[in-house]
C-alpha cells in the first residue's frame, strides 16, 4: 500500500516531473528513494497486447499470448451488456495474470463516417450504444482491481488526419453524440483514466483543451481519475497540464519534463496543478501496486467466452428462401483464402497474437462437414489470381451450394489510415460475380470491421456478417452456418448503397480542418430524418426464427419512462430478439431527427415462449443540447418498438412537460429544411453556426514542428520525408520477404501499420511517440533540414540539451 499523501510530500520537482510522463512505452516511471514503484499499461481494447518481459525491442516487439476477443465492431452489434461485463472480468483477468495494472481501452468513438479506417474498434454510431456497451466493459475490467482507460477523447473519427487534424464540432453534436458515449462511462463505469485524442477538438488539440478536460470531463461529469495522451499526442506539456492533462505516454521526452520545471520555477504552472496531476498519478500507480497476481490466465473459459460473444455479435443480413442453416448431410464447395486465413481482429496498435485460434477450416475439419476447397483469391492482394480463379469456375459448374468466405484484410482497413473505397477487393468481386453467373446457390461469409458497398448481394442468396469476430470466429461461423447458433446480432451502424449516400462524405479528411457539417444527423438519424433509403439499416439483423411483438405498455414515473411489451418465438428455433426502443421527440421549436434509439433490451426465448421486456428510459436521456444547455421540449413523445431504424413494430406517445425551447435561427435555416438545403451547405454557413469563420489549414514557412511532413515542399524537408518513408517502406518490405515463421504475419501487418501511419504525422508527433529515440532537440535539427538551414541543424546538434535525468 502506497501512502500517496506522504511520498508526494517527499518527491522533489524533478521527481515529479519525471512522474508526469511515461517510460520505455508501457511503463510509469519509478522512483526508489521513496519507495515509488512502476507500473505497467498496455493496450486494449479487445484483448490484452502485452510485450514480453525482457524484449528490447522499443515499442511492441514481441507480444504474449492473450484471448483475442471480437472486436467492438462484433461485440457492439451483441447489443449484449452481459456479455461485455463479462469480457471484462475476462480481460481484467488476464491482465491481473500478466502483472498488468492498466488496459487501454474501451474505444468508443462514434462511427461517423463508414471509411474511418479504425472503425473496427468502435462499437457504433449512436452514442447510447457506444456508451452502454462501454460501460459494461469498464466495469467489468475494473471490478476486477484493473484500471482502464477509456479512448480517444474526444471526436477521433478519422486516421488520415488524426495527428493535426481538427474536428470542428457544433454544440449541439459535440454535447448529444460524440461525448455522449463517454458520459455514462465516466459516470457509471468509473474508468482509472481517460486517453485524450491526437486530434484537435475545435481548434485546440484534445490534449491541451481547457474546455474539453477541465471544463466537459471535470467539472460537468465531476470525473476526478487521471488524464493521459494518446501515444505521442501531447503538443506544448505545461499547456496540457493547466488544462487536465496529467500523464504524458509513451513518455521518455526529457524536453518536456524540463519544460514541466522550468515552468514551475518561472511561476507559470503553479506547484498545485503539478501536484494534482501527480497525486493522480501516484493514485494509479497505488492502485496496480496493491493488485495481486493470480496464477491462471483461464485462456480455455475465456475463448468460449470470446466465441460466445462472436455468436451473439454475427449478423445475418440477408437469407432468401431461408438458404441457411445449410444441413450437415450435404456437401459443399468452400471457397475464398478467408476460409483458411480468416480475419478475426483489427489492426494497428489492438493487434494481439490469440491464445487460441479457430479458423473456419479448422472447424469444419473438427466437426466433419462435407467439402472441397479451392482458395479462389489471395487475402492479402487485391489483384486477381487467373489460376486460382479459373480453379473454382471449374468445380463450381458441378455444385449446388458455394460457401464464399471474403472480406476486407488488413490491407484494405486498420489504424493508421483510412479506407479509400466502401467496395470490397476487386479479385473478390470478380469471382463472385463470375460464381453467380453460373447460377448456384451463394452463401457469403464475411469478415471485416465496418460496412462495404453490398451491391453485389443481388446475387447471393444469404449474407452471415461475423464482422470480426476474434479467436474462436471460424468455430461460431460453422456454429452459424449449420443452425448450432441463431444469429441475433443487429447493426450498430448503418450499411449505405453506396458511399455517394453518406452525408458530405465526399469532404471527408478532404482538409485537416473537418467540419462536422451533418451535426446530429450521423448514420441513422441522416438517413430515416432525410428519407434516404439505405441498403440495411441501423438495428437490422435477422434470425432463423420470427418474433411477434405485442401490449405495447407505457408507464410514466417522475424520472423514468418505462416501455415494456411482450416478445413471443413464433418460430421453432430457439433464439434471441432485440427490443430496439426509439423516441421520436417533439420538434416544435426544436430540429431533431425522426427517431433516436433511447433504450434496447436483449430477450432469449425458447419456440413458443413468450416474455414481456421493460426498457427504462431516464427522462433525462431525452433531453437535447441547445443555446448551451440541456432541456427537455415540451410535448407529445413517439415511443416506439421497432426491428430497425427504419421499421416500427409498435408505437404509442406521452406528452412530457418541459421547456419550451427554440433553436437558433441559423441551426433551424440549415438542418430543418429538408434535405437538399442540408446537403448545399456551404463552409461558410456552417461556420456561422460555429460562430467563427475557421481559417483554411495553409502550410506556412518556415516549417514548424507542427507542419504535417507531407507538407514538406522544401529539397531538405521532401529528403527527409522520402527518407522516412523509405524507410519503413523497406521494413514492411523486408518482413514481408523474410522467411515463414510463427510470427511473421503479425510482423508484416505492424510494419505496414508502421508505414502507413508515419506517412501522416508531424515531427512532434513522431518525436513524442517515439520513447525518446527522437528527442525533442533531433526533431529541431531535422526541422532545420526541412527548412533547408543547414547550419543551424548543425549548430543545433552540437549543443547540448537541458533536461533532467530519470530518477533511479
Ligand atoms: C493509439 C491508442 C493506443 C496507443 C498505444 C495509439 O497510436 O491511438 O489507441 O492505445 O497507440 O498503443
Amino acid at each position: 500500500m502506497i501512502d500517496v499523501n506522504e511520498i508526494l510530500k517527499q518527491l522533489t520537482l524533478e521527481e515529479k516531473a519525471c512522474l508526469l510522463s511515461g517510460h520505455k512505452s508501457w511503463h510509469t516511471n519509478k522512483v526508489s528513494r521513496v519507495g515509488l514503484p512502476s507500473i505497467f499499461l498496455t493496450d486494449g481494447p479487445h484483448g490484452l497486447r502485452k510485450k514480453k518481459e525482457g524484449d528490447k525491442v522499443a515499442g511492441l516487439g514481441q507480444t504474449e499470448l492473450s484471448t483475442c476477443f471480437p472486436a467492438a465492431c462484433t461485440s457492439g452489434a451483441s447489443w449484449n451488456r452481459d456479455l461485455l461485463y463479462k469480457m471484462g472480468v475476462a480481460m481484467g483477468e488476464e491482465c491481473r495474470y500478466y502483472g498488468v495494472s492498466l488496459i487501454l481501452g474501451p474505444a468508443v468513438n462514434i462511427k461517423r463516417n463508414p471509411l474511418c479506417g479504425r472503425n473496427f474498434e468502435y462499437f457504433s454510431e449512436d452514442p447510447l450504444i457506444a456508451g452502454a456497451l462501454g460501460t459494461q466493459l469498464t466495469r467489468g475490467i475494473e471490478d476486477m482491481g484493473v484500471g482502464t482507460s477509456v479512448k480517444h477523447f474526444a471526436c477521433n473519427n478519422n486516421e488520415a488526419n488524426r495527428y493535426f487534424g481538427d474536428s470542428i464540432v457544433d454544440d449541439r453534436a459535440y454535447r448529444e453524440i460524440y461525448l455522449k458515449a463517454f458520459e455514462p462511462i465516466i459516470k457509471e463505469g468509473k474508468p482509472a483514466s481517460v486517453m485524450c485524442a491526437y486530434n484537435r477538438v475545435n481548434g485546440k488539440y484534445a490534449s491541451e483543451n481547457n474546455g474539453l478536460l477541465n471544463g466537459v470531463l471535470r467539472d460537468d461529469w465531476g470525473y476526478e481519475g487521471l488524464v493521459m495522451s494518446d501515444w505521442g499526442a501531447v503538443n506544448d506539456r505545461v499547456e496540457g497540464l493547466k488544462c487536465g492533462l496529467d500523464l504524458e505516454m509513451p513518455g521518455d521526452i526529457g524536453h518536456n519534463r524540463q519544460v514541466i520545471i522550468d515552468a514551475v520555477k518561472t511561476g507559470d504552472l503553479s506547484m498545485e496543478v503539478l501536484d494534482t496531476a501527480v497525486r493522480r498519478v501516484l493514485e494509479i500507480v497505488s492502485r496496480g501496486t496493491d493488485l495481486k497476481p493470480i496464477p491462471d490466465g483461464k485462456f480455455l473459459s475465456h475463448a468460449d467466452l470470446a466465441k460466445q460473444i462472436s455468436l451473439e455479435g454475427a449478423v445475418l443480413m440477408k437469407n432468401e428462401g431461408r438458404a441457411l442453416p445449410l444441413d450437415e448431410k450435404d456437401k459443399y464447395l468452400v471457397v475464398g483464402d478467408m476460409f483458411e486465413r480468416m480475419r478475426y481482429q483489427g489492426a494497428g496498435s489492438s493487434l494481439l497474437r490469440p491464445y487460441k485460434l479457430t479458423t473456419p477450416k479448422e472447424a469444419f475439419d473438427s466437426h466433419g462437414v462435407n467439402y472441397d476447397y479451392e482458395q479462389g483469391y489471395n487475402v492479402y492482394s487485391f489483384e486477381k489470381d487467373p489460376s486460382l480463379h479459373s480453379a473454382v469456375i471449374n468445380k463450381a459448374k458441378n455444385v449446388d451450394t458455394i460457401i464464399f468466405f471474403g472480406g476486407l484484410s488488413e490491407y484494405a482497413e486498420s489504424e493508421g489510415f483510412d479506407r479509400t473505397t466502401l467496395s470490397l477487393p476487386q479479385n473478390q468481386l470478380d469471382l463472385l460475380g463470375d460464381i453467380a453467373a453460373l447460377g448456384k446457390k451463394i452463401i457469403f461469409v464475411m469478415f471485416g470491421g465496418c460496412p462495404v458497398d453490398m451491391s453485389f448481394d443481388d446475387s447471393v442468396d444469404a449474407v452471415l456478417n461475423m464482422y470480426l469476430p476474434g479467436e474462436e470466429g471460424g468455430e461460431s461461423a460453422y456454429e452459424l452456418l449449420f443452425g448450432k447458433a441463431n444469429p441475433s446480432g443487429k447493426l450498430p451502424e448503418t450499411w449505405p448503397h453506396s458511399y455517394a449516400d453518406v452525408p458530405f462524405g465526399s469532404e471527408f479528411t478532404k482538409t485537416t480542418n473537418d467540419r462536422y457539417k451533418e451535426s446530429i444527423f450521423v448514420g441513422y438519424r441522416y438517413y430515416s430524418t432525410f428519407g434516404v433509403p439505405v441498403k440495411y439499416p441501423f438495428g437490422y439483423g435477422l434470425s432463423y426464427t420470427d418474433f411477434a411483438y405485442s401490449n405495447m405498455q407505457i408507464h410514466r414515473d417522475a424520472d423514468v419512462v418505462t416501455v415494456s411489451c411482450d416478445v413471443k418465438n413464433v418460430g421453432d428455433t430457439y433464439g434471441a430478439a432485440v427490443v430496439e426502443l426509439f423516441v421520436g421527440a417533439p420538434k416544435s421549436g426544436v430540429v431533431k431527427p425522426v427517431r433516436e434509439l433511447r433504450g434496447f433490451e436483449k430477450v432469449y426465448l425458447t419456440p413458443g415462449e413468450t416474455k414481456t421486456v421493460n426498457v427504462v428510459v431516464p427522462i433525462e436521456n431525452l433531453r437535447c443540447y441547445v443555446n448551451g444547455g440541456w432541456k427537455l421540449e415540451s410535448g407529445s413523445y413517439s415511443f416506439e418498438i421497432c426491428s430497425d431504424a427504419t421499421k416500427v413494430i409498435l408505437s404509442d406517445s406521452i406528452s412530457i412537460e418541459g421547456d419550451s425551447i427554440n433553436d437558433s435561427e441559423i441551426y433551424t435555416a440549415l438542418y430543418g429544411k429538408g434535405k437538399d438545403t442540408f446537403l448545399a451547405m456551404t463552409d461558410a454557413e456552417f461556420d456561422k453556426l460555429i460562430g467563427r469563420k475557421i481559417a483554411d489549414p495553409k502550410i506556412t514557412r518556415p516549417y514548424d514542428l507542427n507542419t504535417p511532413m507531407r507538407e514538406y515542399k522544401t529539397a531538405g524537408g521532401r529528403f527527409l520525408y522520402g527518407l522516412l518513408m523509405f524507410v519503413f517502406k523497406t521494413i514492411y518490405n523486408f518482413e514481408k520477404s523474410a522467411r515463414p515463421s510463427p510470427d511473421k504475419e503479425t510482423k508484416v501487418k505492424n510494419a505496414y501499420f508502421g508505414w502507413q501511419t508515419i506517412s501522416a504525422m508531424s515531427l512532434r508527433s513522431i518525436s513524442y511517440a517515439s520513447e525518446g529515440m527522437l528527442s525533442h532537440k533531433l526533431a529541431l535539427v531535422l526541422l532545420d533540414i526541412a527548412n533547408n538551414r543547414v547550419l543551424h541543424a548543425l549548430a543545433r546538434l552540437f549543443k547540448p540539451e537541458k533536461c533532467v535525468k530519470l530518477p533511479k
